[in-house]
This record gives structure tokens, C-alpha cells and sequence, in this order.
């Protein structure tokens, strides 16, 4: 069983969860991932690893709170325990002296791209990351991720913090910065993903994104998170989950991550009324 440490809401809609898990914080490299289940009958789902730290056998996942089983692990409180947490997966994200990388990020990318930041800046990049949101209420580890970068731009959709707008202003930075940025690497939603690679495409600048297709057992077996990369079948889970950008076949991943959208409501809207059920149960016992 795997302890949860902490648990809370950062910005609205997004958790940071603190997990006790000595074996995979032992192995961790910035890029891989984990699956958990938050309860016993529970789906498996993956998540990104934020931080972790070997010595207090501790991870870090941000995660939205976007369906049943995430809605699930935002409830949980400090002190009970969930039944699995596998990891780390995945192929760490290569981390080597690129010169100037750009780090773009959003919603729980924020959170995930942290170590990796980290990891280039230690090994001698200059590193510059964005980061983009609704609006400024919605951005966090600022402060944290500035502590590991050369510099931190911001991109809200209102406008109430840094450019205006949406990652279609990359080339308006880009100019505006009058330095070559030799690497682009982006974590975040897969809208976000498909804009980068969309924008820096005529720029020949490599990009590579963290994908998130739907993933079960994230080991190559079941196949589910199957991608094509360059006219290559790839499994996201064993050869991801960073990828070239201007090679993945986006039309397909986003329409493969639509697949079991009918059967997910489902067990949303059967959790929100248990939530509301038991919900009404205390207060009547109050
Ligand atoms: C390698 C990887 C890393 C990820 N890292 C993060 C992260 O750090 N933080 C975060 O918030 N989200 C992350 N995701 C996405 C996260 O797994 C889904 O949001 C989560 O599974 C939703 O589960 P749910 O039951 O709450 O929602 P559901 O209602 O079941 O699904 C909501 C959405 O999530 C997607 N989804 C559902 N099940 C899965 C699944 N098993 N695998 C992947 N996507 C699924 C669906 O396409 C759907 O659109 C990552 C996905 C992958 C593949
Ligand atoms: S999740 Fe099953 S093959 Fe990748």
C-alpha cells in the first residue's frame, strides 16, 4: 500500500499529491511517469512525475481533476493508503547540453516539466521556459521553477500576466528574446502539445512533447496507447513518452483519445452523486 502524505488544491482544479513510494522515488528521472489505482476497484491511470525525493522514499504528482478516478484521488486525505502506485515508466526525457532549450508548459505540465527544467539547467543550458493559462490565478511553482531557470515567461489567454493569448505568440517571443533556442521540449494538455508543434514546425527548431494518449497497463501489452510517430506504429508507454513533434500523427491521437468518452461520463456522474450522497448522509447525522 502506498501513503498518501499530502494532498490539496493548488490553483482550481489542480492537485498536488504527496505519496510515499521508496522504490519509485529511488529510481526517478525527470520525463517518466507512474499508473496508480486511487482505490481498490479503481481504474488505472497514469501520471506524471513533478518531484520526488529518495531520501524520504516520497513522489509528486499535479494532477487535473477531469474525471472519476482523479476526482476520486482529490479526495483523499493525508494518511490513508492507495493500492498501487507502479513506476517510474516511461523513457526519461533526454537530457544533454543543448544550449538554449525552451521548456513550454500548461496546466499539469507545470508541474511535470519542474525536474526536467532542473536537469538541463544542471547540465549547463541556457533554459527558458513558458508558461501558459487561462489567466494568471491558474499558474503555481513559479517561484520553483524560476529558482532553476534563466528565465520564466508567462502567456495568459485574458492577458492578466505576460503576452496576451495563446502559444501562437511563440514566434512574437521568440523574436523578442534575438537568441536562437536550439531545443524546444513541451508537457502539458495535447491541445497545447498539437500548438507547439504546429507553430515551430517552419521553424526547424526540434521539439519534442510529452504525450498523453490513453494508457492501461503501460508496460507495451495491451497496445491501447498505440501513436504513429513518422509513419512508425509506436506504444507511448515503452518507447514515450517524449516524441518529435512534427512527426506525430496528431488527428490520431486526438481522435484514439476520444474512444471511451461515453463510458467515462458514466462513472463520473455515478461518483459526483455518491460524493453528494454521503455528503447528505453527514449533514442529516449533524
Ligand atoms: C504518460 C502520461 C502522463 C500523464 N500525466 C498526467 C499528469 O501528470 N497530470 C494529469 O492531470 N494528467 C496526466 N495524464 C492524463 C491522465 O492520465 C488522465 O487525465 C486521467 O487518466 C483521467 O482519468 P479520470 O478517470 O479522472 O478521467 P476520465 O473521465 O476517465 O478521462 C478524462 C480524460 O482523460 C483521458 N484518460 C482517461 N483514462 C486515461 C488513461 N488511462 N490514460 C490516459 N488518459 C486517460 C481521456 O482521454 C479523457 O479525455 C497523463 C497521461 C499520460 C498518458
Ligand atoms: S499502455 Fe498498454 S501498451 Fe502502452
Amino acid at each position: 500500500m502506498f501513503r498518501v502524505i499530502a494532498n490539496q488544491m493548488i490553483v482550481p482544479n489542480v492537485h498536488l499529491i504527496t505519496l510515499r513510494a521508496p522504490a519509485v522515488a529511488r529510481e526517478a528521472k525527470p520525463g517518466q511517469f507512474v499508473i496508480l489505482r486511487a482505490e481498490e476497484e479503481g481504474e488505472r491511470i497514469p501520471l506524471s512525475l513533478s518531484d520526488w525525493d529518495a531520501a524520504s522514499g516520497t513522489v509528486t504528482v499535479v494532477f487535473l481533476n477531469i474525471g472519476s478516478t482523479t476526482s476520486r484521488l482529490a479526495s483523499l486525505q493525508a494518511g490513508v493508503d492507495i493500492p498501487t502506485v507502479v513506476g517510474p515508466l516511461g523513457n526519461a526525457t533526454d537530457i544533454e547540453k543543448y544550449g538554449t532549450v525552451m521548456c513550454i508548459c500548461g496546466c499539469y505540465g507545470i508541474g511535470s516539466i519542474y525536474r526536467i527544467a532542473k536537469a538541463l539547467k544542471e547540465v549547463g543550458n541556457r533554459v527558458i521556459t513558458i508558461m501558459e493559462a487561462r489567466s494568471s490565478y491558474l499558474f503555481y511553482w513559479e517561484e520553483r521553477l524560476s529558482s532553476v531557470c534563466d528565465e520564466v515567461i508567462q502567456i495568459t489567454r485574458d492577458g492578466t500576466r505576460g503576452y496576451r493569448g495563446h502559444v501562437h505568440k511563440l514566434p512574437d517571443i521568440l523574436k523578442d528574446l534575438d537568441e536562437p533556442v536550439d531545443r524546444i521540449i513541451v508537457n502539458g494538455c495535447t491541445f497545447l502539445l498539437k500548438r507547439v508543434a504546429d507553430v515551430t514546425r517552419s521553424s526547424g527548431i526540434k521539439t519534442m512533447v510529452s504525450l498523453n494518449p490513453i494508457m492501461i497497463d503501460g508496460t507495451g501489452m495491451c497496445g491501447v496507447c498505440r501513436v504513429t510517430v513518422g509513419s512508425t506504429t509506436r506504444f507511448a508507454c515503452v518507447h514515450g513518452p517524449d516524441f518529435d513533434a512534427h512527426e506525430v500523427d496528431w488527428e490520431e491521437l486526438l481522435q484514439r483519445r476520444k474512444t471511451y468518452m461515453a463510458e467515462e461520463v458514466v462513472p463520473l456522474r455515478t461518483s459526483r452523486c455518491e460524493e453528494r450522497h454521503f455528503q447528505m448522509q453527514e449533514q442529516s447525522r449533524e
